[in-house]
């Protein structure tokens, strides 16, 4: 993670917000089936601690098997957190987690998580 970097990521963000609203993306309209990656950032220190982040592998040893879900396909990890949001898979902690997302929180996420190799 380059932390130097993310205030000025957060402004980023916030200048995107503020164009949005006057000029209205193509990725705003259609949402939320466009996840939009700089958006995530802001929503991923929710999971870095257990999926930890690119090339960083296995968080808590032996405790759970946390899956990879760096470089997965977007609409996988996507169909996996409706699951658990929806109940139709379980795991304690993922339940908690996918519930708290919002459709888009869950595509920007997908996006985000999908261009990670
Ligand atoms: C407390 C630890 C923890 C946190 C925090 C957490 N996860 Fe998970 N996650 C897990 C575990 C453990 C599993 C495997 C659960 C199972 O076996 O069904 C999992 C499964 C998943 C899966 C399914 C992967 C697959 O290959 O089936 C996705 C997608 C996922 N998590 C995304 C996220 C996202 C996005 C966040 C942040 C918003 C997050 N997780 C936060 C522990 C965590």
């Amino acid at each position: 993670m380059k932390s130097r970097t993310s205030m000025k990521c957060k402004l980023y963000v916030l200048s995107v917000v503020a164009s949005c609203a006057i000029s209205g993306p193509a990725w705003a309209a259609d949402a939320p089936s466009a996840g939009n990656v700089q958006n995530a950032r802001d929503k991923i220190s929710m999971c870095i601690g257990c999926h930890g982040i690119p090339g960083y592998k296995a968080s808590f040893p032996e405790l759970y098997h946390v899956p990879m879900i760096a470089g997965q396909n977007a609409k996988y990890i996507e169909a996996a957190l409706n699951e658990y949001k929806k109940g139709a898979r379980s795991h304690p902690t993922m339940d908690a987690i996918a519930g708290s997302l919002s459709d888009q929180d869950i595509a920007d996420l997908a996006a985000y998580y999908s261009q990670l190799k």
